[in-house]
């Protein structure tokens, strides 16, 4: 447990980084393998923020960045289902690659939503990128093609990801044991 505060330490602030490292590398080496269409990477806000800083920064790759804020959970722990744009992207997608950044996949229903409005708007290839991936809690099928770290069933926060909009400010990840 941490001092003052009912978490426990699921990944270390360590194993978080050592992860990203080997993610950035290998997505690094695909991407420059697979096509030359110019890369945009996308962030999911809010829950991607401070995973896509550490990972893009560790890219050997040109790209240009933006964000997109969704909601399907409101402030409760499950999915609604129903995927909401709070904020949408600027860039033209039209004939780009995108790597999409998010926190975890869930349900899958965010990457399933995003991966429609890309292909919409244009996109020439579509990847995902996932600091956390819960597979067992999938309700429709996604390709995740990089994950740094598979976790059980359990809800978890830190390195940007919230309960209710709580810490999300934390190094690690943990599981609140209230
Ligand atoms: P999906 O659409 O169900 O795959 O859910 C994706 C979104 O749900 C993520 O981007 C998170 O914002 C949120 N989410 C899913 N599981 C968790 C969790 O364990 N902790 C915090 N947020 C979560």
């Amino acid at each position: 447990m941490q001092k003052d505060l009912p978490i426990e330490v699921l990944i270390s602030e360590a194993d978080l980084q050592r992860g990203i490292d080997q993610l950035a590398k290998k997505i690094s080496v695909q991407l420059k393998n697979e096509g030359a269409d110019p890369l945009v990477v996308l962030c999911v806000l809010k829950g991607a923020f401070v995973f896509a800083a550490d990972l893009i920064r560790r890219l050997s790759l040109s790209c240009e960045v933006d964000f997109v804020q969704l909601s399907s959970y409101g402030s409760s722990e499950t999915s609604s289902g129903t995927v909401t744009c709070k904020k949408d992207w600027e860039v033209s997608m039209q004939g780009k690659r995108v790597l999409v950044i998010e926190d975890i996949v869930d349900t899958g229903f965010t990457c399933q939503y995003l991966r429609e409005r890309l292909l919409a708007g244009g996109a020439a290839d579509i990847y995902f990128a996932s600091l956390l991936n819960k597979p067992s809690r999938r309700l429709v099928p996604v390709e995740v093609e990089f994950v740094a770290f598979e976790i059980e069933d359990q809800f978890v926060v830190g390195f940007g990801l919230d309960a209710d909009e709580k810490y999300r400010e934390l190094p690690f990840v943990g599981v609140v044991r209230e």
